[in-house]
């Protein structure tokens, strides 16, 4: 469907520890495709986010489902699948992190966060199947590095899983 994309494929078990490993491949793959130290940033926390949820919300930890990941290496981009084996989400219909009812919630920002990085996102049910999170980030992104601050300051203060 995309034949110039160069594409990296990684299958990891459900496991707490493999979230590192796949930052690690996001960091690496993000500035292989030329995105500087801000956007190489975010997208590490979109895909820290987008794997979590696979492993402890789609898949349960459960040791016989994996979490697929794939990053298309574009023309113009970035374009990374997160797919578990779990029952699937619709992320239309979460609760909104800043009302004001939330503010204090240590939870509910993940997808968030993945929205404000990035600049399309999307998920596609496979019923039996499980979720896929699809995530594109542009190299002339309209997402500024300024905008609500670095992005860092959620680090260490705002738990997410
Ligand atoms: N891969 C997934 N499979 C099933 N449900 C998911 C998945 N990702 C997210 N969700 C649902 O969306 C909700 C919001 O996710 P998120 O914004 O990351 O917040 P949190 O993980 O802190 O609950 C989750 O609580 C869960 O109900
Ligand atoms: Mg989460």
């Amino acid at each position: 469907m995309k034949p110039d994309a160069n594409v990296v494929e990684v299958v990891l078990e459900s496991k707490l520890k493999n979230v590192e490993v796949s930052e690690e491949v996001a960091r690496s793959v993000s500035a292989k495709a030329g995105f500087g130290e801000e956007a190489g940033f975010q997208i590490e926390m979109a895909v820290h986010e987008a794997v979590i949820n696979a492993i402890f919300h789609g898949n349960k930890e459960d040791p016989r489902k994996k979490v697929h990941l794939k990053f298309l290496t574009l023309a113009d981009g970035l374009e990374i699948h997160v797919r578990d084996e779990g029952k699937g989400f619709d992320p239309n219909t979460l609760p909104d992190p800043l009302a004001k009812e939330n503010l204090l919630n240590d939870s509910g920002r993940g997808i968030f966060l993945v929205r404000k990085f990035m600049d399309e996102f999307r998920v596609e049910n496979f019923p039996g199947r499980g979720a896929e999170v699809i995530m594109v980030k542009h190299l002339t992104s309209r997402i500024q590095s300024n905008q609500g601050g670095t992005g860092r300051e959620h680090e260490g203060n705002v738990a997410s899983g």
